[in-house]
């Protein structure tokens, strides 16, 4: 019987949840569960049978049985939480995007690798069985080549006003865009040429926002074309009233030769195939928890003394592309990818 790693959760909103779950399904022990709010804590602890709870994340971590820390907070406390846990020896799960910039990146990467931990970061949603179908497609030349991917997402302002905060969670183009970006790199298998996004800030007369100082670009239509001349296309808002009830349209992948519509990088349970005047339904064996899958891949990693297996350079490259968008944005200009990355490192 392969090892019961000891998991300390930090942050107990949304994904602390989803995070106590997986490491349960995946045959491990959380020993404890943080959040400065215990009125999230207390409840998510009584759920799962968790008998420690602590509002100090410092505390949590430091406690000698703890082996991995997994990181479900706010996108500013990624980089101290990693380094303060490297720091006392602890492996580091954490959840996306990686950090606000490449300084934090750095100092996130060294920490890990002084203290010889192992970091991963959590792009659970790229590994929906659909991910690894349509690349295979696109490889063996069903829908011919290029390819264009489009990606949507329209909301309302969200619940979580930490989104709008462009120094908080800094808007769908760096939290859900990530996603998307990560998707593009695995079934183009390649990374970004070119990078042109216009944006503006739909929701900057929200009442509901007029507490940030610096509200983030809500609003854009993004397009990245691929070192295979592939391209995605993302387009978003998230600055629609509350309450707005239009939907995002479904991604679409098409090509000279066919297409392919679904819920691509959200586990989805099908997706349909168009090929000349077909159309077919193709089932999809989804996975029960991606986090789960996330962990056990990560702990595989751990038990063979091997890297983990999406960790800094993913991070890296998807908090490039996203800069990329933002420079794009604020200068109006077509943005090369290659050597923007190159001055970031
Ligand atoms: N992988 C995914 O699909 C996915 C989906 C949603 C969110 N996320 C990421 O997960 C992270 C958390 O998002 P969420 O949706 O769970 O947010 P959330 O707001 O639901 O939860 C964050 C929690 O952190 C707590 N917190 C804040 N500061 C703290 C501190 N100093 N010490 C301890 N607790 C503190 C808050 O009280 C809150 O309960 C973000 O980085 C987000 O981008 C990933």
């Amino acid at each position: 019987m392969s090892k019961m790693w000891k998991v300390a959760v930090i942050g107990a909103g949304d994904m602390g949840r989803q995070h106590v779950r997986g490491w349960t399904l995946a045959g491990h022990e959380v020993v404890s569960v943080t959040d400065i709010d215990a009125e999230r804590v207390k409840p998510l602890a009584a759920e799962f049978g968790i008998e420690r709870t602590y509002a100090d994340y410092k505390e949590a971590v430091a406690q000698p049985e703890v082996e991995i820390v997994s990181i479900c907070l706010p996108l500013s406390l990624h980089a101290p939480v990693t380094i303060y846990a490297a720091e006392q020896g602890k492996h580091v799960f954490c959840e996306k995007p990686l950090a606000r910039n490449f300084r934090e990146a750095a100092a996130m990467e060294e920490a890990v690798n002084k203290a010889s931990v192992q970091f991963g970061l959590g792009f659970q949603r790229n590994l929906s069985r659909s991910i690894g179908v349509v690349k295979d497609w696109i490889e063996e030349g069903k829908l011919g080549r290029p390819v264009v991917c489009q990606c949507d997402s329209v909301a309302q302002i969200r619940p979580k006003r930490i989104m709008h905060d462009a120094n908080g969670n800094a808007g769908p183009l760096m939290d859900l865009g990530c996603h998307y970006y990560v998707m593009w790199q695995t079934i183009f298998q390649s990374l970004p040429k070119t990078v042109y996004a216009h944006g503006n800030v739909m929701a900057k007369d929200r009442k509901e926002l007029s507490h940030i100082e610096k509200l983030a670009i809500d609003t854009a239509a993004v397009t990245i074309e691929y070192e295979s001349g592939d391209t995605g296309i993302f387009t978003v808002t998230w600055g629609m009233a509350p309450n707005f009830k239009m939907k995002s349209y479904q991604d679409r992948i098409y090509g000279p030769n066919g297409g392919i519509e679904g819920g691509l990088n959200n586990n989805p349970k099908k997706i349909m195939l168009y090929e000349e005047d077909q159309v077919t339904e193709v089932p999809l064996e989804s996975y029960a928890s991606l986090h789960k899958a996330q962990f056990d891949l990560f702990v595989d990693a751990l038990n063979n003394g091997k890297p983990a297996p999406v960790s800094f350079q993913a991070g890296r490259e998807v908090l490039a592309t996203t800069l990329a968008i933002f420079k794009s944005i604020e200068t109006g200009e077509v943005i090369d990818f290659a050597s923007f990355y190159k001055q970031l490192v």
